[in-house]
């Protein structure tokens, strides 16, 4: 990362609530590595975005609650966002599906173009790999830039050594490349843009006082 400009600022979050969380400890440790390679992070839980289930009367009789409204804030604040979701049956957590379907109520829509990493740890052969590509669909909807690759943590269980790094050297390495390939890629975003992209709920549709969801 060059020193003239400004680091990347990463909002990090695990998708868990659990206390001994795998997916937390995978977000711990890509913490750790997205520091040392010249990022910023902050750091979030999922309970500061836990929302009750959406309810379009509760937003219209008193706006955004503060959990989504928070979740908004700390989207905005970062050029992008790190996710360690678990996967449940073969799926994202449905909470976290909750905080995003309300915090995209608030206008600017503030997901459209943030870039995102997914990650994902479970005691599974397969990692919670599944549940990420369930993920990546809202948030694509949504016009969030989700990097292409993803990284799974297999068997996380057995996975951590003591200090809380990947006790395999070579999916260390790769979990250490993909967030490298991200960062550089959200920095080379920051400092030169090219692409611009214009978010719609639905292709073809025309701003309209009516159904307010197009941009
Ligand atoms: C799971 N788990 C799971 N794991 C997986 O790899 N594929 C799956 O489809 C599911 N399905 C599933 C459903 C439900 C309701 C639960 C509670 C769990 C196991 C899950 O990945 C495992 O418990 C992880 O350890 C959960 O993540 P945290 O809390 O450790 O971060």
């Amino acid at each position: 990362m060059s020193t003239s400009q400004r680091p990347v600022r990463l909002l990090v979050f695990s998708a868990s609530l659990r206390r001994e969380s795998l997916n937390t400890r995978l977000a711990s440790l890509a913490e750790r590595v997205i520091t040392r390679l010249g990022g910023t992070v902050d750091h979030a839980a999922m309970a500061d975005f836990a929302c009750a289930p959406y309810d379009a009367e509760m937003l219209e009789r008193e706006g955004l609650p503060p959990a989504p409204e928070a979740f908004r804030q700390r989207i905005e604040a970062n050029d992008g966002f790190v996710i360690a979701a678990p996967e449940y049956n073969a799926s994202m957590p449905g909470l976290l599906k909750n905080s995003i379907d309300w915090t995209s109520r608030a206008r600017p829509q503030p997901f459209n173009e943030k870039h995102a990493l997914l990650l994902s740890a479970s005691p599974s052969m397969v990692g919670g790999n599944r549940g990420l590509w369930a993920l990546r669909v809202p948030l694509e909807h949504l016009g969030t830039r989700v990097y292409p690759d993803m990284f799974s943590l297999a068997q996380a269980h057995r996975a951590f050594d003591a200090d809380g790094g990947i006790t395999d050297a070579t999916l260390a390495q790769r979990f250490e490349g993909t967030l490298r390939g991200f960062l550089d890629l959200v920095e080379a975003s920051i400092n030169y843009p090219c692409a611009k992209k214009a978010w719609f709920e639905f292709l073809g549709e025309r701003p309209d006082p009516l159904t307010e969801r197009a941009e």
